[in-house]
């Protein structure tokens, strides 16, 4: 957490001002001439954490030594060492740093996969989701701010209708969390005293009517998912999701609070093909140039801003609200 003293000279007085900022991406290509500038605008925002919200390196489909070799990549470069001694950096995986296109709980590879993953991102030995299948984790980045990273990938079963269609039809029967996975999510959310909840998926929750992978083509996982909120009113919760080549902000009333989905994707993959699909829950417009989300928490004022930012950390959208008690 930062303090920053803002002297209002008018009033002659010191106010201070408790911010945490926290900064997140997904679809990164590690050759891409864009990486390096990105990599290098997160590092000067000296975020208090930097999440990857999956897809952090592109391997080949299906190839665990091209996979490895993308992950060593990026950690050596120059600008990403620079990221990781400006911030502390957390993650989970999408599909193509998983190993495979829209896999799931039957890729071949998902444990190598996972000791990769988890040795990119320095997990610390200790850490319990070592003794864990998949690569779910969680951490307090403060007292008040808990981060739950998903993993939509080692548990997932099949998307039954095999092609994404549009329009596309539900899967009722599969998980995307497995079991063993929601109990852990149950325990952490029961018990937890924060009073803002970010939950890193790679994939979308709230955005239900386009034709790619999705948390609404599992509806009794999606179902599932929101109950739990609403069970234990979890406090503000925000969804953090990737995987779309664009980037947008999305909320929906759940009852007892709003639910947002913040979208980061194409950090160097980012497409204007799908700017205009239907999302009831968007809130202003989509992005389609390559960016980062940040979120910014001020708690003496106790509200939030989301924000989306260029390559160059100009920012691009930015949407305020107001925490609830
Ligand atoms: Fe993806």
């Amino acid at each position: 957490m930062k303090i920053i003293s803002l002297f209002i000279i008018f009033l002659g007085a010191t106010k201070l001002v408790f911010t945490q900022t926290i900064v997140f991406g997904s679809c990164h290509k590690v050759n891409d001439p864009n990486s390096d500038l990105i990599l290098t605008s997160i590092a000067n925002q000296s975020p208090d954490a930097f999440i990857w919200l999956g897809d952090v390196v592109y391997g080949k489909d299906g190839d665990p030594e091209h996979l490895s070799k993308r992950f060593d990549q990026l950690k050596s470069k120059s600008s990403y060492q620079n990221l990781l001694q400006s911030t502390t950096v957390y993650g989970t995986w999408d599909d193509h740093d998983y190993g495979l296109n829209n896999a799931g709980r039957d890729y071949q590879h998902k444990d190598r996969s996972r000791a990769d993953l988890f040795d990119f991102l320095n997990v610390p030995k200790d850490n319990p989701a070592y003794k864990r299948n998949g690569a779910y984790q969680s951490y307090d980045l403060s007292p008040k701010v808990k981060l739950i990273l998903l993993d939509n990938r080692y548990f997932k079963s099949e998307y039954a209708p095999k092609s994404y269609n549009d329009p596309y039809s539900p899967d009722y029967e599969g998980t995307i969390l497995g079991e063993q996975q929601w109990n852990w999510l149950e325990n952490l959310l029961k018990s937890s005293a924060a009073e803002v909840h970010l939950i890193a998926s790679g994939i979308q929750v709230l955005s239900p009517n386009h034709r790619f992978e999705k948390w609404q083509n599992y509806p009794e996982e999606y179902k599932r998912l929101i109950e739990l909120l609403q069970t234990y009113a979890i406090k503000n919760p925000i969804v953090l999701s990737g995987d779309r080549h664009m980037s947008e902000l999305s909320q929906k009333d759940i009852g007892y609070t709003v639910l947002y989905d913040a979208t980061a994707s194409g950090m160097t993959e980012a497409l204007t093909n799908n700017l205009s699909e239907s999302n009831p829950y968007r809130i202003g417009q989509a992005i389609g140039v390559n960016n980062y989300g940040m979120i910014a928490l001020d708690w003496e004022n106790r509200s939030l801003e989301f924000s989306f930012h260029d390559v160059h950390g100009k920012t691009l959208f930015a949407y305020g609200v107001n925490l609830k008690n």
